[in-house]
């Protein structure tokens, strides 16, 4: 045997070793690639798998490396990359990979894989690696409209999702070449919300599934004139968590977005807003067949009375002729006062600085909702904040307090205490 092959078996031995200490103790996350042209997507969602804490193996399919190749895997996720269920047999990869994991996740999932796995194939390492895991298993479906709409992909979906596979929905965009439609990979920071959701709670049980909720989310814009408006600090940040727990807990949701700017939740109908009116407009029509309505948003209560055609310009030695305001319509008092459906439930926000129990319990009657949400704005409780603590008061004088900690955690008491009352 000549020396080169001996150097480098022997330095992928020590290579194993360390990297299995490095790793000790880190979540082991499966990363399964198939070929699609949104494989090069996968690298984004592999570094913040890597950089988040997470022991990623990736095993891409032979068509994969058409786009992305091993050297990338390999590089950005600090192992080799098995690409063969016939390299390094005596370690019977197509066995052990799917055996070791914490969570598979594949991204993008073609028609084919998704009708392989669908039918228990195994004719490469991924497929293996599919049937042997014991672990959940997300899949992220990429491919044209045509691809995802025909009855054979939509059958294969619906027998991975009664298994108990997560089928994260396709995302409406531009998909490859000058189409668009649904079937576009979602952004690769929803599909990691989704993996980092799975592992933290489980598949666990589609409470919602069968159930509309409606979410309203950011802060709406008043404009003054072409470029200036009255606004508030919401992020958007805790209703897109509301909106990415309930899909993930089989719900329909529709997302109203007031000037959020974030990737679009996976599997969630974005309605994209701008003023307190629109809201209004589109969370009263989406609320129509609704079972839930959360309002998330942060609506502004005034506007201004008159709105400027042109830019209002700086008057040479003169103040500013003040603004004058009008009432906003109060959103969660209409919807609380009339709703669309026997049961139906209105969710509300508050955020308080002073009194905070005292003056949410007041709100809570004045809107007549059935849950208000009540946060304390202040120190490491800012807008656009990745945690929240808050006290969840219902109409019944209950309260059930939320420790400080990530928004899906907030969002997953607020679903948990909407689905008891839906029963
Ligand atoms: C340029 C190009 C782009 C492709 N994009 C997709 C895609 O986005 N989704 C898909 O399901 N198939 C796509 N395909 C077809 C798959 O590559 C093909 O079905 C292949 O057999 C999938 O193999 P795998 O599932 O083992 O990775 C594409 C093919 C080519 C040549």
């Amino acid at each position: 045997m000549s020396a080169g092959p001996v150097v480098w078996w022997g330095r992928r031995a020590v290579l194993f070793q360390e990297e299995t200490e490095k790793d000790v103790g880190k979540p082991k996350v499966v990363l399964g690639v198939s070929g699609g042209i949104a494989a090069y997507k996968a690298c984004d969602l592999l570094r913040r798998l890597t950089e988040s804490g997470h022991d990623v193996r990736v095993v891409p399919t032979a068509s994969a490396l058409h786009f992305v190749g091993a050297a990338t895997w390999s590089a950005l996720s600090g192992h080799p990359v098995p690409t063969e269920v016939w390299d390094d047999v005596h370690e019977v990869p197509h066995v052990r990979i799917g055996q070791h994991a914490d969570l598979v996740v594949v991204a993008p999932a073609t028609a084919d894989m998704l009708a392989k796995a669908a039918h228990g194939l195994a004719d490469d390492l991924l497929t293996n690696t599919l049937l042997t895991a014991r672990c959940p298993v997300v899949f992220a479906p990429a491919m044209h409209t045509e691809m995802w709409e025909h009855p054979a992909t939509q059958e294969n979906v619906a027998t991975l999702r009664r298994r108990g596979a997560v089928v994260v929905e396709p995302a409406v965009g531009r998909l490859t070449g000058a189409d668009s439609g649904k079937g576009r990979l979602p952004d690769p920071g929803e599909i990691f919300e989704v993996c980092r959701r799975v592992l933290a709670r489980g598949v666990g049980e589609p409470d919602l599934a069968g159930r509309h909720v409606v979410v309203s989310a950011g802060g709406t814009r008043e404009p003054l004139d072409p470029v200036r408006f009255l606004g508030n600090r919401s992020s958007g940040k805790q209703g897109y968590a509301l909106a990415r727990t309930a899909a993930a807990r089989g719900a329909r949701v529709t997302l109203i977005a007031a000037n959020t700017g974030l990737p679009d939740p996976a599997g969630v109908d974005v309605v994209p807003v701008g003023t307190a009116v629109q809201l209004r407009e589109e969370v009263l029509r989406a609320a129509a067949d609704a079972d839930a309505v959360v309002m998330a948003a942060a609506v502004a209560d005034f506007r201004p009375a008159a709105y400027a055609a042109g830019k209002i310009k700086k008057q040479d030695g003169r103040e500013p002729e003040p603004v004058a305001l009008v009432r906003n319509p109060d959103i969660l008092a209409e919807i609380s006062a009339d709703r669309a459906r026997p049961g139906q439930v209105v969710v509300g926000f508050a955020a308080e600085t002073d009194d905070v129990l005292a003056n949410g319990r007041a709100k809570l009657k004045r809107k007549g909702c059935d849950l208000l949400v009540v946060n304390e704005v202040g120190e490491r409780k800012t807008f656009g904040s990745e945690e929240n603590e808050a006290v969840v008061l219902d109409a019944e004088g209950g309260e059930t307090p939320v420790a400080h900690g990530p928004k899906e955690a907030l969002a997953d008491t607020v679903w948990d205490l909407v689905a008891g009352r839906l029963g």
